[in-house]
């Protein structure tokens, strides 16, 4: 069986003795060394400030709604926020589940992120925020997107869920917007099983989600803040620094994989426009085929192969009636989302069977 993805192990005699250091000291959660360690390791490696470890990337957007103060309401009324729905469900979810209603404007047909000339069209008296998703990693326009934002007074949380790593114009891509949020999922490019962080511009946000993580509570006898628990435990931590030792490695078997495919399918199918200056982490191989029947035809040749591919990101988020969201259809996003599969990319993924599934993927795109 080829997944579309599989959880990278790192090295087990690694993990073993960071598991050791865990038993000797018997601190499991709440702010411990490894916690500490992995923080300032990956501000280091990303080349960031004001990183926060969360337990979830999900929380890591509801945190920082919180930390930001786009959940209040705006104007007496629910507050709204502008997104894409080409995306994982969390983006939009986590608004509606913190009482932000989601606001959906249309993506770009070539980037697949969300297009800045369809965002002014949906402020209103109520919008406090702007979420666009580095979709696949690939970055937004973050100079258009921050101008917008300045001009309306809004905040900017990126979802950089999949953007681990990127760069833009030779800096992170994550210091773009009041926050960015990263997602450390088992099938990330980066993980700590279930993980994720927040990358705040300002201090004082840092700060007051720090507090949010832990109940609100800052002392024993001491509660500042409204809050929830979030927090990274230990064992999430020493995964992610066994990963973090062997990202380089992960990254170029990525690399390879993208390059193979390259290889087979060049020219045979739509691939995302990748914004100029920016790099590419590798962390999924998208491809647009021509029709939704193409798509259900290779899900299927693909899958008498035992290959399950998968249809990310589908269905285009704003058909999806559970998020209220107002009653704006995204004709591109549909039509990408209908067309879109991710192939197989992982550490482990064979050079025939890049091959094998390259040529189902051939023989249904002629
Ligand atoms: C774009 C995007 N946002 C948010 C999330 C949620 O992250 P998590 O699964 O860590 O809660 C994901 C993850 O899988 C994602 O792909």
């Amino acid at each position: 069986m080829i997944p579309v993805t599989k959880p990278y192990l790192p090295n087990r005699e690694k993990l073993n003795r960071y598991l050791d250091g865990i038993y000797e000291r018997n601190w499991l959660t709440n702010n411990g060394p490894l916690a500490q360690e992995l923080t300032s390791r990956l501000e280091k490696y990303l080349g960031v400030e004001n990183l926060l470890l969360v337990s979830n990337g999900t929380l890591a957007l509801q945190i920082t709604y919180r930390a930001l103060g786009i959940n209040k309401p705006a104007n007496g009324k629910p507050a709204e926020a502008i997104t894409t729905p080409f995306t994982f469900i969390a983006t939009a979810s986590s608004l509606k589940w913190d009482g932000v209603r989601p606001v959906f404007a249309d993506i770009d047909p070539e980037t697949w992120c969300l297009a800045p000339k369809n965002i002014e069209a949906r402020v209103t008296s109520q919008t406090r925020a702007i979420v666009p998703v580095h979709v696949f990693g690939n970055a937004c326009d973050v100079e258009a997107i921050g101008a917008i934002a300045q001009k309306h007074n809004l905040k900017v949380i990126y979802d950089a869920s999949h953007a681990f790593g990127v760069n833009y114009k030779g800096e992170s891509l994550l210091k773009h917007g009041d926050a960015a949020t990263l997602s450390f999922h088992a099938t990330k490019l980066f993980h700590t099983v279930e993980g994720g962080a927040v990358i705040f511009k300002h201090k004082e946000d840092l700060e007051r989600a720090k507090k949010m993580i832990n109940f609100g509570i800052t002392a024993p006898e001491s509660i500042e803040e409204l809050g929830i628990n979030a927090k990274m435990n230990e064992l999430q931590a020493a995964m992610g620094l066994c990963v973090l030792d062997e990202i380089e490695q992960i990254s170029d078997v990525r690399k390879s994989v993208t390059d193979a495919y390259n290889h087979f399918l060049e020219g045979k199918l739509q691939k995302q426009q990748i914004q100029v200056g920016a790099s590419y982490n590798h962390a999924y191989y998208p491809v647009a085929l021509e029709n939704e029947g193409k798509v259900i035809e290779l899900m299927s040749s693909l899958r008498d192969s035992g290959v399950f591919a998968r249809r990310y990101f589908y269905p285009s988020l704003d058909s999806v009636a559970a998020l209220e969201a107002t009653s704006t259809v995204c004709p591109e996003s549909r039509k990408l989302a209908e067309r879109i599969v991710c192939l197989p990319i992982y550490s482990g993924l064979k050079a025939e069977e890049i091959e094998m599934i390259s040529k189902k993927v051939s023989e249904v795109a002629e």
